[in-house]
């Protein structure tokens, strides 16, 4: 069946989950964070997706603000700073994440063409509301869809049932875009044409499905459909 919705990973996949760390390196007084920010945001993104496995595993669900500040405190801890004002200030920046250059022609482009689009991601409602506010990319996505509503992260089926439930489609109407190469595998093996957006080069994730397809960054979504 052709394909008539794309549904989008959030943080990593429009959203750059690097740019908090980053951004508040740049600040004048954060001199801690000038040469270390690449493995503060690394080891952030690493303890924050795997306390999201570890909840969805022992059913112990919060939502996705709590694994963010409990990833970063980890991160902090590990690169010996302990700086409350600093803690705060990277938090703060994680609510207006940067987007990647690529993504509102991107998700304008297949708009155009009449493809519903949407977000399925792991952030809550309020978290996933100011990074789409704060990159103008509300009348570019149809829905906002949050596996709050589930009480469970992915890859678990029930967030990417969600999907059906909200637009209505079959799993084989859906294209699955995520930087996540466990995401899209996941996706993948659910049943949706996935797309992985490698950004960093990784090699591919060694998980019983693979993604259909693998593209440096969304600007050739175009050319799947
Ligand atoms: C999300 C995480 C996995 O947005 O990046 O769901």
């Amino acid at each position: 069946m052709a394909i008539t919705t794309c549904i989008f990973d959030a943080y990593g996949t429009l959203f750059d989950v690097t740019a908090a760390a980053r951004a508040a390196a740049q600040e004048p007084g954060n001199h801690a964070l000038r040469r270390i920010w690449p493995k503060l945001a690394a080891d952030w993104r690493a303890k924050q997706l795997q306390y999201t496995w570890l909840r969805a595993i022992t059913g112990e669900y919060c939502d996705f603000w709590q694994v963010t500040q409990d990833g970063l405190d980890w991160a902090l801890e590990a690169a010996e700073i302990d700086d409350p004002a600093l803690r705060e200030r990277l938090l703060a920046l994680y609510w207006a994440l940067d987007a990647y250059p690529e993504v509102p022609e991107s998700l304008g482009s297949l708009r155009a063409m009449g493809m519903t689009t949407a977000i399925l991601s792991n952030g809550s409602p309020d978290m996933l509301a100011g990074a789409v506010g704060s990159a103008n990319l509300s009348e570019l996505l149809d829905d906002i869809l949050s596996v709050e509503s589930v009480g469970v992260f992915k890859p678990d089926a029930r967030v990417y049932n969600l999907v059906g439930q909200r637009f209505g489609c079959s799993k084989s109407e859906v294209l699955f875009v995520s930087s996540n190469g466990w995401d899209a595998a996941a996706a993948a093996g659910y049943g949706f044409t996935t797309v992985w957006v490698n950004r960093a080069g990784d090699p591919v994730d060694r998980l019983p499905a693979k993604p259909h397809h693998i593209l440096p960054d969304l600007s050739n979504l175009l050319g799947l459909l």
